[in-house]
């Protein structure tokens, strides 16, 4: 029998997501972890797990998901060794020392069931099967073996706030009102305004086509569904017992294939207002406005997650991230994560993803950002240890462009070196680590030549597709949504993996017309010239973003206690370029400061005076920088960062 579902004139054309989208705008011991020392550094003992008061990193208890590395992949981007023009799991496998030797531990794949790729797999229409031009539950299998064999360990992306509209149970849910499965999902019955129009069930706007409502009507039984994200993604009715049991089913049949945890897609949203009410208008104008008051964080959130720790996650020594934008309260965020009692063992909040943002006109929107922002966050941020929370820390996901780009200063010029500040920054923070693929070879965002047509990502199509059909050909306005897409559509994340000079960047083989277009730049930003250079060390002249990384996640390693665990404090937290801070633990005598110079153009930065810099061992300009001054004034280059080991007591004696 063939569904009907009318998606009432609902091409994915006029799009603007919701402001208030901020992810655009989403029991093994450390003992018993392989250490990666690659380097000659000399060995240093794991972090004691002896317990202290004095301080956070003291009392901070030890669990294997904290003092690791994910990294992660998206598989449509990643290596095509099919000849499909697409990413597969294979190719994941067959890259796997590549990345065991940057340093990484942990694998986060984005989605790879089967799914209509409405929103690149996160649309699923079958969770226990794979999307076949990604490969088979064998090749999965191999690639988990392997993955083991290395030491390391996957996770998986649990997508279950919502289900393609090809599911079979958004199918069966949708054949009469009297469906078994109706309740599967959220439907409701039309308003009708004044003249006596059909409309949704309330104003609440789509996240992905803020134009657009976020129901979509269903004529064959002549009730909405809720589509948050658009109409091929309906929102499960988590209020139902059997959805969520199903869910748990879901996610005990990954963790009993092996995988080691889950990166929950906006698992926040999974509670709802159930009155569904209109939301205030934010947008006087819009017919549409940001409902996301009631629908994240909802009253029933923490049950639904309680119950899932109790009935499955409990049960396995695994990591938990839960994707959650729209929670900025600190109290909250807390109450998800704190030790113990939260429900997940961290989350992506995305407020640093705000400040280059116009909250009022969303993800496609640019203001300057300011160094005193980004202190503020990330100290709040931070400060989440303190009381026993546990942060996760990315500058990069699929969702976001290329932080190289986006942060620092993406030219010939200064990629490199921006690169390293910004690695310096993520390997000195405290909280669970993730990186981005590409993003330890400085990625950089689509180029300023590319035309529109070459965005794929549906949310950019249809933003475009809405620019065009209002602005004419060569109008200011046109002009300025082409650089906003230059500078933050998802695209930028997912161009292809660029592993070598070869065509296509050797992403797939010569001939095959990739998925989605290779930057231009791949001849000289590629994995296999970076990973060319010999390992770095301070001699060496120029060392490599990949290089970089390598050596910065090894030093992170060996002093554990003060990147990985230690606590934060701003230095000097009024300078207008330089962001600067000091970890520091009471298991160490050392101090570190991490010095970051965000701006292209010199400044000065005062150490303070109760520590002397023992030794520099991470620095943009490698020799140049680490051979800097120990004390006093020192001046910083342009996107030049530093990270010291420091001696403390008077004049660091
Ligand atoms: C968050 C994911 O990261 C994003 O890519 C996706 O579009 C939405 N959730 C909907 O699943």
């Amino acid at each position: 029998m063939r569904r009907e579902i009318s998606i009432a004139g609902r091409l994915l054309t006029k799009c603007r997501p919701s402001v208030r989208l901020s992810y655009n705008p989403f029991a093994q011991t450390p003992g018993n972890w392989p250490r990666m020392s690659r380097f000659s550094s000399i060995p240093r003992p794991e972090p004691s797990t002896a317990m202290d008061t004095r301080n956070h990193c003291a009392k901070a208890d030890r669990r294997w998901w904290k003092n690791t590395v994910v990294y992660q992949i998206y598989p449509a981007s990643f290596k095509d060794t099919d000849g499909d023009g697409l990413g597969n799991i294979n190719g994941i496998t067959e890259k796997l020392d590549y990345l065991s030797e940057l340093g990484v531990e942990v694998l986060w794949l984005s989605p790879i069931y089967r799914s209509p790729q409405k929103d690149m797999g996160y649309d699923i229409s079958n969770y226990y099967a794979i999307h076949p031009p990604f490969g088979t539950m064998d090749d999965v299998h191999r690639l988990i073996a392997e993955v083991k064999r290395r030491g390391m360990k996957l996770v998986m992306d649990l997508v279950v706030n919502h289900t393609s509209t090809e599911h079979p149970w958004f199918v069966e849910s949708a054949v009469s009102k009297e469906s078994l499965r109706r309740n599967w999902y959220i439907w409701r019955p039309p308003k009708y305004d004044k003249e006596g129009h059909r409309q949704p069930p309330n104003n609440w706007a789509c996240l992905l086509d803020e134009s657009e409502s976020a129901w979509t009507y269903h004529s064959g039984t002549e009730e909405y569904y809720l589509s948050l994200f658009s109409p091929y993604q309906a929102d499960l009715n988590w209020e139902n017992a059997d959805v969520r049991a199903e869910v748990h089913d879901v996610a005990r049949f990954w963790l009993d294939k092996g995988v080691s945890g889950f990166r929950m897609d906006v698992i926040n949203l999974i509670s709802k207002d159930q009155r569904f009410p209109d939301a205030e208008i934010l947008h006087p104008g819009k017919k549409y406005q940001p409902g996301d008051k009631y629908f994240a964080n909802g009253a029933r959130l923490t049950d639904y997650l309680q119950e899932l720790k109790e009935k499955v996650l409990s049960k396995y020594d695994i990591l938990t991230v839960g994707e959650m934008p729209f929670l900025e309260d600190e109290e909250q965020q807390l109450e998800i994560v704190k030790a113990e009692e939260g429900y997940l063992d961290m989350i992506f909040t995305f407020e640093m993803m705000g400040l280059d943002m116009v909250s009022e006109e969303g993800r496609f929107s640019f203001r300057p950002w300011s160094v005193d922002g980004l202190r503020k966050t990330i100290d709040k941020t931070q400060s989440m240890t303190t009381k026993m929370g546990w942060p996760s820390l990315f500058c990069e996901n699929h969702d976001q462009p290329r932080s190289v780009s986006r942060w620092c200063d993406d030219s010939a010029a200064h990629r490199v070196c921006g690169s390293k500040l910004l690695c310096m920054m993520q390997t000195s923070l405290t909280g669970t680590l993730y990186v981005y693929q590409g993003e330890e070879l400085g990625m950089r965002n689509i180029p300023a030549t590319w035309e529109p047509e070459e965005y794929k990502d549906v949310e950019s199509v249809s933003y475009w597709t809405h620019v065009c059909s209002t602005w004419p050909d060569g109008s200011p306005e046109r002009k300025r949504a082409k650089d906003l897409l230059r500078r933050k559509a998802r695209d930028n994340a997912r161009t292809p993996f660029q592993w070598d000079s070869t065509s296509n960047g050797g992403f797939c083989a010569a001939g095959v017309k990739p998925w989605m277009r290779v930057n231009d730049d791949y001849p000289w930003v590629n994995a296999a010239a970076q990973v060319a250079v010999a390992r770095a060390n301070e001699k060496t002249a120029i060392v490599p973003p990949y290089r970089f990384w390598q050596r910065a996640l090894d030093i992170r390693k060996q002093y554990a206690n003060l990147f990985v665990y230690g606590d934060f404090e701003l230095i000097q937290n009024t300078h207008p370029t330089v962001f600067g801070f000091k970890k520091s633990c009471i298991q160490e005598s050392d101090v570190s400061i991490t010095v970051l110079n965000f701006s292209g153009k010199e400044a000065e930065f005062m150490v303070p005076a109760e520590y002397q810099v023992r030794r520099w061992v991470m620095g943009s300009y490698d020799s140049l920088s680490t051979e800097k001054p120990k004390e006093g004034l020192i001046s910083l280059l342009p996107w030049e960062g530093l990270v010291g080991l420091c001696k403390v007591g008077a004049n660091g004696t």
